[in-house]
């Protein structure tokens, strides 16, 4: 009974569509390059593998949209081939309810129609499970690539026009009955996405579950390292205000030795494996910013499958070689983050780094690097600093600094880029968006979840903070390991769930 999918390709594409890629859509948010992004890599490719049977078909197919590159202007004719995964197993055809799964900066893979709420779910609502891949990432690469022309047809409006129109060729290609219900589903920026489609395409999209989605837009996000510093000390994740004085001796220890003289800054090199000289003002504020991202990943990924850090095993090494100096826990962290990517010593090159944002090729598998930072000079920001009392990293790292990037790599102003993030929270409405039926899902070890909504805003709006959760940790495959509030908070999920698929039965006539 599944329908044939359309599928619109065009010859050019077809040699670039070979790949297989498995990874979902979790991704890490953060600067391109950086030790928090390939952990964040790393993470969705374990997990996406995590209960994947070898030899039994799997019911995902891959399929191609048709899109306009401009949504905005009917007289522009160009388009471009958007991929998206289809679930049929579970499907009450023809007026199951859709499930949605959103895609953010990452490619997606066959696993994000298998896998968290929309895969997991589906059985038990007849549910046809639909994924999308964000315009510009993965294998949804317009013709043209990533030239600068072509990244202003990149944004979240963009995407939601994609959205929109992928709901009716779907419906069409799909025979998907008008009463059927369409569930939005996304995580971090995609979730935002989520959110998003439903506020602005209600007659499109019934409800929508948004797992930690900072729906603020925010330039300057010290708040990141105030919950950082906040979860390090949290004894529910196994953290110690011991651990986080020893991460902040460790990078005050760091922060010192790279203004010494050039003898110290070589042993430092060593000592912390990175793969350059540390002489240079930018190379250091490079080094601490890898540092600094596996501190942070170890907080915002933590207890998830995959990580090579969390908060407990990090405070561990942290506090239990002192005696060898500041710096051995850090040493020992570094190792085992290194062993786990397979690098060989620590990228330490900002011009490595800015060359690589300045890339145009394409990238096929994981996070899109250089789009994700084109989005967020032109909408968001979240460029993570240390001005907050609290942080436990060197000061180094500043705001105007990183403005400096959108203009080295995109031509993009300070100015320009503080007043695009004003205008997201404009037109989106920030953390009061005023959607009904969307239900925000955070966890308060996640640095994230301050820029997303922690309470219900009224009885159709409803939000959950789980505590000891990390970054969209409820859209990971359940584990024994899992604390009781996300067991619970996947509880809820599914009970809001069945309220709004109920919902949709009265009003739209759907079995
Ligand atoms: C719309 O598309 C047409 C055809 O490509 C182009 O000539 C025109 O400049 C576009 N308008 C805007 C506002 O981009
Ligand atoms: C689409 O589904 C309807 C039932 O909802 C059915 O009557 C119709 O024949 C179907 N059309 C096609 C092309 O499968
Ligand atoms: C502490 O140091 C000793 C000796 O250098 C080493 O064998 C041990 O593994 C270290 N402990 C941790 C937790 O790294």
């Amino acid at each position: 009974m599944a329908p044939a999918a359309a599928v619109l390709l065009g010859p050019l594409l077809l040699a670039s569509l070979s790949g297989v890629s498995t990874t979902t859509s979790v991704f890490p948010l953060t600067l391109p390059g950086s030790l928090l992004s390939r952990l964040g890599d790393h993470i969705q490719e374990v997990q996406a593998r995590l209960g994947q049977r070898l030899g039994e078909p799997s019911p995902a197919r891959e399929g191609w949209l048709q899109q306009p590159l401009d949504p905005f202007n009917s007289s522009d004719q160009r388009s471009f081939l958007q991929r998206y995964w289809v679930n049929t197993r579970h499907w009450r055809f023809p007026d199951g309810p859709v499930f949605l799964h959103i895609g953010g900066e990452s490619s997606l893979g066959p696993s994000s129609v298998l896998k968290g709420h929309p895969g997991t779910l589906a059985p038990l609502w007849g549910a046809l499970v639909v994924s999308l891949e964000h315009r510009f990432y993965g294998h949804s690469i317009p013709p043209g690539g990533l030239d600068l022309v072509q990244l202003r047809f990149l944004s979240s409006r963009h995407a939601l026009a994609d959205v929109a129109s992928a709901c009716i060729q779907l419906s069409r290609i799909y025979n998907i009955s008008a009463s059927s219900p369409w569930i939005g589903f996304g995580g971090s920026y995609a979730g935002s996405l989520a959110a998003w489609a439903r506020l602005k395409f209600p007659h499109l999209i019934w409800a929508a579950v948004a797992s930690s989605a900072p729906v603020q837009a925010q330039l300057d996000f010290s708040s990141y390292n105030q919950v950082v510093s906040r979860s390090l000390a949290d004894p529910a994740v196994g953290g110690s205000s011991k651990c986080r004085r020893a991460v902040v001796q460790a990078f005050a220890e760091l922060d010192h030795g790279l203004s010494e003289g050039k003898e110290t800054q070589a042993a430092l090199q060593s000592e912390v494996r990175a793969c350059g000289t540390l002489e240079t003002p930018e190379d250091q504020a490079e080094l601490l910013e890898q540092l600094e991202g596996l501190v942070g990943a170890a907080v915002q990924y933590d207890q998830q499958a995959g990580v090579p850090l969390d908060v407990r095993s990090l405070c561990h090494l942290m506090l239990a070689n002192q005696s060898r100096g500041p710096l051995s826990g850090l040493q020992d962290a570094i190792q085992l983050v290194l062993q786990t990517l397979g690098l060989p010593c620590l990228p330490s090159s900002k011009a490595a780094a800015v060359a690589e944002m300045k890339d145009t090729s394409p990238q096929a598998e994981g996070l899109g690097s250089r789009q994700w930072f084109y989005q967020t000079c032109t909408e968001f920001g979240y460029y993570i600093t240390c001005k907050d009392s609290s942080c436990p990293f060197s000061r180094r790292r500043t705001l105007s600094d990183q403005l400096q990037l959108c203009a080295q790599v995109f031509g993009l102003l300070p100015a320009s880029v503080a007043e695009a993030v004003t205008r997201t929270n404009t037109y989106y409405g920030g953390q009061s968006p005023g959607a009904t039926r969307v239900f925000f899902v955070n966890g308060d070890i996640d640095p994230w979840h301050v820029l997303s909504v922690l309470q219900a805003l009224g009885s159709s709006e409803p939000a959950v903070l789980l505590r000891g959760t990390s970054h969209c940790s409820d859209m990971a495959p359940a584990q024994p390991s899992d604390p009781p509030s996300l067991h619970l908070g996947r509880q809820k999920i599914a009970q809001q769930l069945k309220i709004w698929l109920q919902e949709a039965k009265v009003d739209l006539g759907s079995v």
